[in-house]
């Protein structure tokens, strides 16, 4: 049998006719693609090539780019405008083999779009649509998604899903990825997208009944139950030409994303591909005769052993020249690491001229990375105890897999010696700080600033509760949100200094903060909570209205504390005085005026009174009305805040009703309202005992 199989294998390892429905194609076969690419039946963009055994490879393990590859010319899914889609069927063999073990970055996709040449962003947007576009129905785009990263802004289940997705990332069905066994009694089986092993997907949309079915399986049988069924008319998504391929993205981890052979029919089965003839994955052992193996093997011996003395003796000679090598819990960590030359280069060695601030935790030098020329932010951290090193290392893992649109997102990191080098997205507006204070040459008007408030909530709220466990920011302030090309506002610095404590002796917990944002039970307790990221969230929102520092040093002795010369308006109803003069009183009075109440709510000394995020961003996003102030924000006996109690027990402690609508005046005093306290403000105690500033 085997002669004339081969043969027809051969013949058919690319045959694309065009016959039935006149000049278009209806019936695509790749088995392999080395002939496709020779006769350029395939259009490849961004960094997709085809090797020279006809592996499509997408992606590579570099991080934050895309690969797109199309067939060339649009495929006829209507057989008019207005009519409805056809029935089509394609089957694809893909293998995902990530950077690291077990992470993914950040998955493949099958498309069906309008146009060939994506105006699209790489990680979480999978090289199909860009932040703009998302969710338009005019982007004309179906896609399946097999994604192997769990982004929550679009609402993904896992990391290891197959997702189907109209015109958004946010998909409109999902499933962890697995296939049903064949045979009667079908056991679901579970099934590693990113095993690095090749795989077959099927997909088939049936006109008659309006169904996309997705199917999954480790070898070339198609299991009888698909895993994903969606009902869906796909007529007003589709038009009546669409282009069909693949995309696939690579984000902060990085994995090289492979399609061996693909196969597309409209209104028939797809032709089916047949595993063991389509080209071997790069890396993967070929099988050889008996005859040569013994060669090979004793080949394969002498290059390895060559190879393994060269790499002891680089080993060698690197760990003597800098203490710098990578220790192997090193490559079980997520975020890119960077070789301490590259950011030296980026930095053109992290030259004064480079520096862009120096912060709490060092210094930050702005840097373009020498060979995808983008631009980054290098912020350099000493770090005198190499005990804890793994920790803060680990740390930065959990933090690199946070992904908010209102995060600075850390895009790698280094080690050197005591040196920690954290890399970050570059922002080109800078810190807000610098447009609220000091008479900035340029300010922000009122819709910009609320616009970044709003920003910094939500992305204030991710860290809280979006994430698989909450993250305390703990310097929240104007100097940390900083501004991207669209000034929107993005919180920078998270989960540092959490990291910080990792290097200090244990026994002695450091406050981290800055002074007039920090609540005061934490320099009595050591400890922050949400609820004093909430306190600190309250001093921004009056300083983003104010424009003006929530201490301020320079002012006469009643203007010292922003919080209270609030608080003194207020009460004598005329608060709106205070808003920035450099807003020229154009701002939506109702919109200051719910900034300026949350952020007194937000400063209470009580711990107990202080809203929730999620609380917080309700009322800014207009859904809940926020309330009258009743109490002081430092009503409180101050001194007295955090005693006894742990502070997760203040805030499930915290009654969220009294923030409902229906009872938006129940936010009532329970305690002193008078205002003797107000000389036990957070500075009288932050002074004495905070180790801060
Ligand atoms: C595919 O390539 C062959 C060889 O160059 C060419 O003759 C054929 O027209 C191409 N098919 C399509 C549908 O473009
Ligand atoms: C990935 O591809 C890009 C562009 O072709 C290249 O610059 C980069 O060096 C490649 N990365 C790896 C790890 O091969
Ligand atoms: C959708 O995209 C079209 C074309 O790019 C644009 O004109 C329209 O404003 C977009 N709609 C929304 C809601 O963003
Ligand atoms: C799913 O698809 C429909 C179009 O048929 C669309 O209106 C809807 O917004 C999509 N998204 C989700 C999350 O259901
Ligand atoms: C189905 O399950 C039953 C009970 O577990 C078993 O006896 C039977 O052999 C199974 N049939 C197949 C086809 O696997």
């Amino acid at each position: 049998m085997a002669p004339l199989t081969l043969l027809l294998i051969f013949l058919s390892s690319f045959t694309a006719s065009s016959s039935a429905a006149g000049e278009y194609p209806t019936d695509l076969f790749f088995s392999g693609f080395r002939r496709a690419a020779a006769a350029g039946n395939i259009t490849l963009s961004g960094i997709a090539e085809i090797d020279g055994r006809g592996v499509l490879r997408l992606t590579n393990e570099t991080g934050r780019l895309m690969g797109h590859a199309f067939y060339p010319s649009p495929v006829r899914f209507k057989s008019s405008p207005g009519g409805g889609v056809s029935s089509f069927s394609t089957s694809f063999v893909f293998a995902v083999v990530p950077e690291y073990p077990k992470l993914g970055g950040h998955g493949l996709a099958f498309v069906a779009s309008a146009a060939r040449d994506l105006r699209a962003l790489p990680s979480q947007y999978l090289g199909l649509l860009n932040a703009g576009d998302v969710g338009n129905f005019s982007n004309h785009l179906f896609a399946v998604e097999l994604d192997t990263v769990q982004d929550f802004e679009f609402g993904d289940i896992n990391d290891n899903h197959i997702g189907i997705d109209i015109n958004s990332l946010v998909s409109n069905a999902s499933a962890a990825a697995a296939y049903y066994a064949a045979g009667e009694n079908s056991t679901k089986l579970d099934l590693n997208l990113k095993s690095g092993k090749a795989l077959q997907a099927w997909i088939d949309y049936d006109s008659g009944e309006k169904v996309i079915s997705v199917t999954i399986a480790p070898s070339s049988v198609k299991p009888t139950k698909p895993i994903l069924s969606y009902k869906v008319d796909l007529s007003p998504i589709f038009r009546e030409f669409m282009y069909v391929g693949f995309s696939a993205s690579t984000g902060l981890l990085a994995s090289s994303h492979y399609v061996m052979g693909w196969s597309f029919r409209i209104d028939g089965a797809a032709r089916a591909l047949e595993i063991s003839s389509l080209p071997p994955l790069p890396g993967a052992r070929k099988k050889h005769p008996p005859s040569t193996a013994l060669a090979i093997g004793i080949s394969v011996l002498c290059v390895v052993l060559a190879g393994s003395a060269v790499f002891l003796v680089v080993l060698i000679v690197r760990r003597i020249k800098n203490a710098d090598g990578v220790e192997e819990w090193e490559l079980e960590i997520g975020p890119h690491r960077f070789s301490y030359q590259e950011l030296k280069k980026a930095t053109n060695g992290f030259k004064e001229k480079e520096l862009l601030g120096q912060g709490g935790f060092g210094k930050v030098y702005r840097g373009t990375l020498p060979n995808s020329k983008i631009q980054v932010a290098v912020k350099r951290i000493s770090h005198e105890s190499k005990q804890g090193l793994r920790e803060f290392v680990s740390e930065i893992s959990s933090i690199g897999r946070l992904r908010h649109r209102n995060l600075v997102q850390l895009v790698g990191w280094c080690r050197k010696r005591g040196d920690l080098l954290l890399v970050y997205e570059y922002m080109a507006n800078g810190s807000l700080d610098k447009y609220l204070f000091d008479e900035p040459q340029v300010t922000l008007d009122w819709e910009q600033r609320i616009h970044v408030v709003k920003g910094v909530a939500s992305g204030l709220l991710y860290l809280h509760e979006g994430y698989e466990q909450s993250v305390i920011h703990r310097d929240v302030k104007a100097s940390n949100v900083l501004l991207d090309d669209e000034l929107n506002g993005r919180l920078g610095d998270f989960g540092l200094a959490r990291l910080y404590d990792h290097g200090s002796n244990p026994g002695t917990t450091r406050v981290v903060g800055t002074l007039g944002y920090l609540a005061p039970e934490t320099p009595r307790t050591g400890k922050a909570s949400m609820s004093s990221d909430v306190f600190a969230f309250g001093a921004f929102l009056l300083e983003v209205a104010c424009g003006r520092r929530p201490i301020e040093h320079e002012a006469g002795p009643e203007e010292l504390v922003l919080v209270d010369l609030v608080w003194e308006r207020y009460k004598e109803g005329r608060v709106l005085d205070l808003v920035d003069p450099k807003l020229k009183g154009e701002f939506n009075e109702g919109e200051v005026m719910a900034v300026l109440k949350l952020g007194l709510l937000c400063s209470n000394c009580n711990p107990m009174e202080r809203p929730t995020m999620r609380h917080v961003v309700r009322c800014l996003d207009g859904e809940l009305d926020v309330p009258e102030v009743a109490t002081a924000p430092s009503g409180f006996d101050c001194t007295r805040a955090g005693e006894g109690s742990r502070f997760e027990d203040f805030r499930l402690s915290f009654p969220s009703s009294c923030f409902d609508k229906r009872s938006s005046s129940s936010f009532v005093a329970n305690r002193d309202n008078s205002f003797a306290s107000l000389s036990t403000s957070p500075i009288s105690i932050l002074t004495g005992r905070g180790d801060s500033g």
